[in-house]
């Protein structure tokens, strides 16, 4: 099997990692005691875990500080950040003491400007150090992080700004993408513009990532560079209770309104190092490129908290896989000597059909770890990273985990678990995942089932922002006692798991979560829509890609695909585009008014029989007339 090939030394080896899900299994207080002794604390926490105040609750500590200042005697002139600009020859380095004092100083910028613990701040960045440094000056100030991905439309940046009341909001006048240009501040004036009677924001403050002008409203933006060039060098950090929130960050569910998920500060920052340190077998001298967004949680957690907190050097790449050739990615592996690669099966699948000869011109030598995260990883794809980009000699981690979880929960660890190409396999140390049947009944053994998580682990989201009662109806109580993931998983005779994909309505594009009631809610913007269902199918490079089915009302334009793609594209998002709109009379429907998702999906998927018992249906002549309008060429 692939581990035993590995020459590299690991941290760990299968007898330490037994030992740690021994230890974790049997006194997990004292095991997760020791863990939270890799923070830094101003005051030590009273105990691991309490059921109403959280994690470490008594403890009291800053973010930045321990992802920064604790570093400084050891490694001050270590690189923490790599920036490698889109243009090849531009890379800018930050080592732990310069990117101290760029946190400081925009925390003091923060700080001018009247922001205070507790305070949210958005921020709208594209994939610049602002982004990490503004995080982390968020984090010292105490002010709650909410990053925004680039890629929402006005009217989700308004949804979210408005729901988390942020107060300022950091934003770029432009984002470079290959040859274009990315409007950061028009689409954010745009959003701000859409309801401002719901919105608390009232500064906004812009990098200027190009020399692009934008347009500037005097009483509410400033250019940041000034301001940040007047601030003083060092700022004094505001320790927060261990249970704090330290950001929020938006996702979808099953419900139209996307969640802001709170995550705290004590517990969050254990995983995201113990994770890291674990499933990276971080070492000294790492580099260590996670290609994700920092608008997303794979983002926070391993673009910046979890390597920072290690001491490691983070990689930032500006730029795109592909562009301007093919190859790029490699090629920001190879000048920066890169050992620890981390991306999506999307990316990986689009890489893939570059052909082998592309990645076969650069040496990928350094490469010591490749992980992936998102989405299951097909078994093909799986062994073309493992055999092209890794060499065959990296270890190879495919991690389950999602945005409320904060950080990894299954997934190999190097030198420990022996891999399966496409299972994610064994839960690290301290988690503990159960398989339940539709009655909620466990299922042991070799199984398949809704994936739930048994006891809670210090990275769990504390709650969604303004609605306590949605975390619990939506996490706990669905399976009484447990954590349910909204996941689906097998569990093979090795006790390895294999993720089968959401059991929910959320439909994973490219990696992106999106509700299908998000998409729902946005057509029923569209008037002449009377409803809709969106439904995921699968998609060679996405994953999953959208089919949507609208009704129209009476009198319905001609245009009414054109209307449909826009009320997504502008309530949601570009990246939320449907493969296929149909538009169709009726959708098929229980004689309660439910649509049956499951005939949609077959449908859409161009099946034509095997639909089964179709008695229960309100009008059971739907189906056919569904299929006939499906298989007509546009
Ligand atoms: O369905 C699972 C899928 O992504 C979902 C979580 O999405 P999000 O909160 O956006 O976080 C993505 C990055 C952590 C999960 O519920 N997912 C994540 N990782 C995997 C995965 N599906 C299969 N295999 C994975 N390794």
């Amino acid at each position: 099997m692939p581990s035993s090939s590995h020459p590299h030394s690991f941290r760990l080896n299968p007898a330490d990692y037994s030992a740690l899900v021994g230890r974790a299994a049997a006194e997990p207080n004292l095991y997760w005691a020791c863990e939270s002794e890799r923070l830094l604390w101003k005051t030590a926490p009273l105990q691991t875990q309490c059921e109403e105040k959280g994690w470490f609750p008594g403890g009291m500590l800053n973010a930045s500080v321990n992802c920064l200042d604790r570093h400084l005697d050891t490694r001050g002139d270590q690189k923490a950040l790599i920036w490698q600009a889109e243009d090849a020859g531009h890379v800018l380095t930050f080592t732990y003491k310069t990117l101290h004092e760029r946190v400081c100083r925009m925390a003091n910028v923060l700080r001018d400007q009247g922001i205070q613990a507790g305070d949210r701040v958005a921020i709208h960045l594209p994939s610049v150090p602002e982004g990490l440094i503004a995080m982390l000056a968020c984090a010292r100030i105490g002010a709650i992080h909410v990053v925004l991905f680039g890629g929402f439309s006005p009217e989700a940046i308004s949804d979210r700004l408005a729901d988390s009341g942020a107060a300022l909001v950091i934003t770029a006048n432009v984002g470079r993408r290959g040859p274009k240009r990315i409007p950061f501040k028009a689409t954010l004036d745009a959003a701000l513009d859409l309801r401002p009677e719901t919105l608390a924001v009232n500064t906004v403050l812009v990098v200027s990532v190009t020399d692009d002008e934008v347009g500037m409203k005097p009483e509410r933006d400033s250019w940041l560079t000034p301001l940040l060039e007047k601030a003083a060098p060092d700022c004094v950090p505001q320790h927060m209770p261990s249970s704090a929130p330290l950001f929020l960050l938006y996702t979808s569910g099953s419900t139209g309104k996307p969640k802001g998920i709170v995550h705290g500060t004590g517990g969050y920052l254990v995983w995201a190092s113990y994770t890291h340190e674990l499933v990276f077998d971080h070492q000294d001298g790492d580099i260590f490129w996670c290609t994700a967004d920092i608008g997303w949680i794979t983002g926070h957690t391993y673009g910046v908290y979890g390597p920072l907190l290690n001491g490691g050097t983070v990689l930032l790449f500006e730029g795109m896989p592909s562009y301007p050739e093919p190859g790029r990615w490699w090629s920001v592996i190879q000048d920066h000597k890169v050992t620890t690669f981390y991306t999506s099966p999307t990316a990986i699948r689009a890489l893939m059909r570059e052909g082998d000869a592309v990645v076969q011109r650069y040496d990928l030598s350094s490469l010591r770890v490749l992980g992936t995260v998102g989405e299951p990883i097909s078994q093909e794809a799986w062994s073309w990273f493992n055999d092209h980009v890794g060499g065959g000699r990296c270890a190879f981690v495919d991690t389950w985990w999602q945005t409320e979880s904060g950080g990894i929960m299954i997934s190999p660890v190097p030198g420990a678990v022996r891999e399966k190409p496409a299972s994610a396999t064994l839960p690290l140390p301290g988690v503990h995942p159960v398989l339940l049947d539709e009655r909620g009944v466990t299922r042991e053994g070799a199984a398949e089932g809704v994936l739930c998580l048994k006891g809670s682990w210090p990275g769990r989201a504390l709650s969604i922002w303004n609605d306590d009662g949605l975390f619990e109806r939506t996490y706990l109580q669905p399976y009484p006692g447990y954590y349910f993931t909204g996941d689906g998983a097998r569990r093979d005779e090795d006790g390895y798991y294999w993720i089968t994909g959401r059991v929910d309505d959320v439909i994973n594009v490219s990696g992106h979560r999106i509700g299908s009631a998000e998409i729902e809610d946005a057509l029923a913007t569209e008037l002449t829509i009377a409803e809709s269902a969106a439904i995921g199918i699968p998609h060679d490079l996405k994953g999953q890609g959208i089919v949507v089915y609208v009704v129209a009302r009476d009198n319905a334009p001609d245009d009414l695909h054109i209307r449909a793609a826009k009320a997504i594209t502008s309530k949601v998002g570009r990246y939320a585009a449907p493969e296929r709109i149909h538009v169709v009379p009726d959708l098929p429907k229980t004689r309660s008014g439910k649509s049956v998702r499951r005939l949609l999906r077959k449908i859409a998927c161009g099946e034509t029989e095997g639909f089964g018992d179709l008695s229960t249906l309100a009008d059971p002549e739907i189906v056919e007339t569904l299929i006939r309008i499906i298989q007509t060429p546009a």
